[in-house]
């Protein structure tokens, strides 16, 4: 490549993300091209972008000098060879692989050899989309999110026959619009919607498995594990139109990887219409726009006559004896619980029927309690009962540990209660990014904290509660559930094994 100075960027294709993409170009200072093969959207899309500059105006966020000079920089062209003096060209058109194709043939014939051809695909490789090419160095992966100007990450994506060179300069030209970049192979999903996998799939899996209805997961991925939104209202956002095809589109590009196995909740909800926010009802229903919650049963008015906490666990034991000391209850000491005492036992990826079993307990007064995250860092507490656990012991354990103010959530029985098992599958799979070489620790981290809104990057986020704690909840829920999507990824084991980081890179 001689020259990988961007200054002029066409835009192929002016729906959603092309529009989004013009007007942070636009704004950066680049010269922007606008072609659709609708005349119609690149109207559409001047016109947006025309309002949108006008409403930053006014609201000061910038000049109306400025946004005068941008719209002048935003050129809609009448035919694909408009583009000629491009230093680039983008394609955000439609996501089927011979369209691409054959959108990349005819720009080769219209661009200067050194022009970059750059691809927003989300599902598409780019090595594919490469094929056929003359020179196809140059055709390189750049996916933005929706909406472009707000989330401010993109990935660049080298193909197999990609120039390195062109993957450098789109760093660059992503900081210069003012995003964050992050490189990675091309891969399924990339990064962020390889990452993304863990809450939906698995969160379908403990609604599948009759653990608990939606508004509790969401509930206690919110308020207990502290993400922005849990997985059902995020499908619900999304819309099952594109996340349903999205889950099974990654397993079969993985070869039926059970990480990533969908379920056939989203199946049947896609061709029943609950698609989410977009057609009034998903797994919530939405009353003029709001989201309607169902009514939450009033915290039972009853204690246990004492409480047993197992010692099975040193460290779940001090963690809830500390809290049931805060909240001014003494539990018994000794060995093993009094005759009516509720036993309370702090499993990590087995289920509560496992733990009274292997530890000798009467399963009728058997509650678990998750303990996977600290209870001063969470808003919710998650209990769990086993099949056998009485109505008295599961109510009085809910009062208790109720009793401060908390709010709790009572599953069913489950390996790895709700959060335990949702956290440790987003960041084992983060881990088989990192182990997959599809990008750096530090990228995978970044992209799913921008590109996600996840309160950390999921490799950090297992840091912080301990790649250890992380590891035990897969392999016990691996062991008791039979199930491979649970095994953890060689990058976790190794590094909690060795007491590393899971951000530690090799030397
Ligand atoms: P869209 O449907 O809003 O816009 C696509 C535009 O491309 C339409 O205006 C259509 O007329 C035009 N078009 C179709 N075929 C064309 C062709 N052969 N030549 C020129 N123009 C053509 O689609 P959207 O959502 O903007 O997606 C575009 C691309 O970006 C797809 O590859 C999609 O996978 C990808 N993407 C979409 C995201 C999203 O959230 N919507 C996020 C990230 C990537």
């Amino acid at each position: 490549m001689s020259t990988l100075t961007i200054d002029t960027l066409g835009i192929v294709g002016t729906g959603a993300m092309g529009r989004g993409i013009a007007q942070i170009a636009a704004q950066a200072g680049l010269t922007v091209r606008l072609f659709d093969t609708n005349p119609q959207a690149v109207a559409a899309a001047r016109q947006y972008l025309q309002d949108t500059l006008a409403k930053l105006a006014d609201k000061g966020k910038i000049s109306s000098d400025d946004a005068a000079a941008t719209l002048s920089r935003v050129q809609p062209c009448g035919a694909l060879e408009e583009m000629a003096d491009c230093d680039m060209v983008l394609e955000a058109i439609v996501e089927r692989l011979e369209v691409k194709r054959d959108l990349v043939a005819k720009l080769e014939a219209i661009v200067r050899p050194d022009a970059v051809i750059a691809s927003n695909t989300s599902s598409l490789s780019i090595t594919a989309i490469a094929v056929g090419a003359k020179h196809p160095g140059r055709v390189v992966g750049y996916h933005f999110f929706n909406p472009v100007p707000l989330m401010k990450v993109v990935e660049v994506i080298d193909g197999l026959s990609g120039d390195p060179a062109v993957g450098d300069a789109l760093l660059a030209l992503s900081r210069r619009m003012g995003h964050t970049p992050v490189r990675c192979k091309d891969m399924p999903g990339f990064i962020v919607n390889h990452a993304g996998r863990g809450m939906n799939i698995e969160g379908l899996k403990a609604a599948q498995e009759g653990v608990a209805g939606f508004a509790d997961i969401d509930a206690i991925m919110r308020e207990q594990a502290g993400f922005r939104m849990g997985p059902f209202e995020l499908m619900d956002l999304t819309g099952l139109d594109v996340s349903h095809p999205v889950m099974e589109s990654i397993y079969n590009q993985f070869y039926q990887e059970p990480r990533y196995r969908p379920s056939p909740i989203t199946a049947i909800r896609q061709v029943g219409g609950l698609l989410g926010r977009k057609t009034g009802a998903g797994f919530y229903r939405y009353v003029d726009g709001q989201k309607q919650l169902p009514a939450t049963a009033p915290v039972p008015d009853a204690r246990p006559a004492s409480v047993w906490v197992s010692r099975d666990s040193e460290r779940g034991h001090a963690m809830v004896v500390k809290l049931l000391t805060a909240m001014g209850v003494t539990p018994e000491g000794g060995n093993a619980p009094s005759a009516d005492a509720l036993i309370v036992v702090t499993p990590l990826g087995l289920d509560a029927t496992t733990c009274a079993l292997q530890q000798g307990l009467d399963a009728s007064r058997v509650v678990a309690i998750d303990t996977l995250l600290p209870f001063e860092a969470t808003k919710r507490r998650t209990l769990m009962t086993t099949p056998a656990t009485s109505a008295a012991m599961r109510d009085g354990a809910h009062g208790l540990f109720a009793s401060d103010g908390v709010p709790v959530t009572v599953i069913r029985d489950s390996a790895g209660f709700v959060a335990q098992r949702i956290v440790s599958c987003i960041v084992n799979i983060a881990s088989d990014i990192a182990q997959q070489r599809i990008a750096t620790p530090s990228d995978i981290d970044l992209a799913v904290n921008l590109g996600l809104g996840y309160p950390k990057g999921p490799l950090a986020l297992g840091d912080a509660i301990g790649p250890q704690l992380v590891l035990e909840v897969l392999r016990n829920m691996e062991r008791l559930t039979g199930d491979m999507r649970y095994r953890p990824s060689p990058w976790l084991w190794r590094r909690a094994s060795l007491g590393l980081s899971l951000l530690t890179e090799e030397a």
